[in-house]
């Protein structure tokens, strides 16, 4: 047993789909979550900056004594996993990994899709992580950059977002893919969206979902788990913009957020 934290960090407010995934299937967890909302989005960032923010964060858990770090945003985990394993002395994980590998297990014409920002597909890690589960996937992907706003902004129904969607994926969709990627926080919330737009024969993979069952496996493994019966403590942590981040954090989880801590990074 151990009550240790699990941190979890994302650019901003979309990696509490992750949150809200592990908080799901490990209600017993106590969790810290930090969104870098001075640096958001993450997407259009370098490597060299998404790599220094997110070490400065991972260090930043580490002195709160988290036990184990999940990188829940798509493109953090695209660019500075491998730093990140190097430098941080508890187990890291990533969104890419878990979620290729349940690509890889759903494909059946081993055409696989994937979205997400400009910087995830820009790195081809989901493409190289699917060829190491599978070398015969053919993977196919489109950076959607003006999802992620629209997400924020509430218009997850709007004709203007599935016609928005449609134009991204239509490319992907001729290519036969059976199974598409949603290699970002918010794309989760776009699920109906996404259905309406590939259609009933192409599975979803949802990466929030994957990396949750990834974390369990591996607190299982590592002996991490808590299983004490007290009620879990939440933690919420960004670097900018409280008040912002309280407003979008309600679009994203179903129970309220009472406050949010700033932290600076010099
Ligand atoms: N969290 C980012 C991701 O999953 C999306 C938002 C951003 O660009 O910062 O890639």
């Amino acid at each position: 047993m151990n009550r240790r934290a699990i941190g979890i960090f994302d650019s901003g407010v979309g990696g509490l789909t992750v949150f809200r995934a592990v908080q799901r299937l490990m209600p017993r967890e106590n969790l810290l979550y930090f969104g870098d909302t001075a640096h958001l989005p993450y997407g259009a960032k370098s490597k060299a900056a998404v790599t220094r923010f997110s070490l400065n964060i991972a260090r930043f858990l580490i002195s709160r004594k988290v036990k184990f770090l999940v990188v829940a945003c798509n493109t953090a985990s695209a660019w500075a996993l491998d730093c990140l394993k190097e430098s941080i002395q508890v187990p890291v994980v990533g969104v890419i990994e878990p979620g290729a590998r349940i690509a890889s297990q759903a494909t059946l014409n081993r055409v696989v899709g994937i979205i997400g920002t400009e910087g995830t597909i820009q790195s081809a890690s989901y493409p190289e992580a699917l060829y190491r589960f599978d070398p015969k996937i053919r993977a196919v992907s489109a950076a959607c950059p003006l999802l992620v706003p629209l997400v924020e902004e509430g218009w997850w129904n709007r004709k203007i977002t599935l016609e928005i969607a449609r134009g991204y994926v239509r490319p992907l969709k001729k290519t036969g893919m059976d199974t598409l990627i949603l290699g970002c926080t918010h794309y989760p919330i776009l699920k109906p969206v996404l259905l309406k737009v590939v259609g009933p024969k192409v599975k979803l993979v949802d990466s929030a979902e994957a990396v949750s069952l990834e974390v369990e496996s591996l607190l299982m493994q590592t002996r991490l788990k808590n299983d004490s019966r007290g009620k879990p403590v939440y933690k919420f942590f960004a670097s900018d913009a409280p008040d912002r981040f309280l407003k979008l954090a309600r679009r994203f989880v179903p129970f309220s957020i009472s406050k949010v801590e700033i932290v600076k990074f010099e």
